[in-house]
């Protein structure tokens, strides 16, 4: 193994930190000056985007945790309907795929099996095929018509940090490079947009102050039997990945689920000091997300907030809150699940548990 942790005790520690570069890297080389994308290795054109009628994004673990923002971006930037589908489920599930379907594979590595097994069947369906991997000439790139390199280097903890954070970056770029090539959006506001993006390594440097209370939150919830995240829209998704991150490196059985589903059974899971993660960024969906929030704490939670608004009367609501940076509302996940890193992290680093080698985890999963 020739990559070092660079003065980090962890290689988990080390790509967290690494993400401002990793996004920086990712993103900026592809905007020219007069902020326009350059996505070479994409070759859709105007008229083949006229063409497909649908999109698949399949993947696994937390690269499909990534397509579930995907599916937010594409849907509202270029008016395309999303299927999000887990990669060991695409096969046996109905289809309606075909030469119309673009098929998106999202997969850090490029060769977990059954990612690869789902590109298989897109392409006797002659699906055209999008692949965004880590990993140049990986067995998913070279099957691809299209890919998207994530520049993120190479991740070796088996937690995913920076593979996550570049492969939201690349379908914020490949969302709105559509939305422009089906003229959904005037270029004007396309120039507006690109403008935003720049703006996020940034962004994701100024977001890595969390870390202290990262560590004061890990001491409270380590010896907690159960965590919650809670959400609404891209909220939800980005609770997906914190309840994936804290379940895999410190074992606690972690569950995301969307904000107002709770009153339909896990609420009943709520006990004192229960942690209730609430991740808060969309403006439209405040005052609902706070709400829900409200019905937690007055069972019992221990209500922590990750958010970039200015919450009057927040004291009311959480016991503590993580204040990341504001971004344009639509790019604001890639911050908010920095501060869900960190909990993971610290709260393993506590338990003693072997944060870069989890137990019974791979960092590729190369069988189906
Ligand atoms: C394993 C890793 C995860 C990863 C998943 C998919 O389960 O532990 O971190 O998200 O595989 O890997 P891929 O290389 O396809 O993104």
């Amino acid at each position: 193994e020739s990559a070092t942790k660079a003065g980090y005790p962890h290689f988990m520690l080390k790509e967290i930190n690494e993400q401002p570069q990793a996004i920086s890297d990712t993103l900026l080389r592809r905007i020219d000056k007069n902020n326009n994308l350059i996505l070479d290795d994409i070759r859709l054109d105007e008229d083949e985007i006229q063409k497909i009628k649908d999109i698949y994004i399949v993947a696994c673990g937390t690269a499909y945790n990534a397509g579930l923002i995907g599916k937010y971006i594409i849907e509202n930037l270029a008016n395309l309907r999303v299927r999000v589908d887990i990669a060991s489920e695409f096969r046996y599930n109905k289809q309606f795929i075909n030469e119309n379907t673009l098929v998106i594979l999202v997969s850090q590595s490029g060769e977990t099996a059954d990612t690869l097994a789902a590109q298989k069947l897109a392409k006797t369906k002659g699906c055209r095929i999008l692949s965004i991997t880590n990993v140049v000439g990986s067995s998913v790139a070279r099957n691809s018509d299209d890919v998207f390199y994530t520049l993120a280097g190479p991740e070796i903890a088996v937690a995913s940090t920076k593979a996550y954070t570049t492969m939201l970056v690349a379908f914020y770029m490949i969302g709105v490079e559509l939305a422009k090539l089906k003229q959904e959006i005037s270029i004007e506001d396309y120039h507006n947009i690109v403008e935003k993006l720049k703006k996020l390594p940034q962004k994701v440097k100024e977001t890595l102050s969390v870390e202290k209370k990262c560590i004061e939150i890990a001491e409270k919830i380590k010896n907690s039997k159960s965590a919650f995240y809670i959400g609404r829209g891209l909220d939800d998704s980005v609770g997906k990945e914190g309840a994936l991150k804290l379940k895999e490196i410190s074992y606690i059985y972690t569950e995301s689920f969307a904000a107002g589903e709770l009153k339909h059974g896990t609420i009943a899971l709520i006990e004192k000091d229960t942690p209730v993660i609430a991740v808060v960024t969309q403006d439209k969906l405040l005052d609902k997300t706070m709400s829900n929030i409200q019905e937690v704490k007055a069972r019992g939670a221990y209500t922590i907030i990750i958010t970039d608004k200015h919450i009057e009367d927040v004291k009311n609501y959480a016991d503590d809150v993580i204040q990341i940076p504001e971004v344009y509302d639509m790019f604001s996940s890639i911050l908010a699940v920095i501060p869900a890193q960190f909990i993971a992290y610290y709260t393993s680093i506590k338990k003693g548990n072997d944060v870069d080698k989890p137990r019974n985890l791979a960092k590729s999963v190369t069988v189906e």
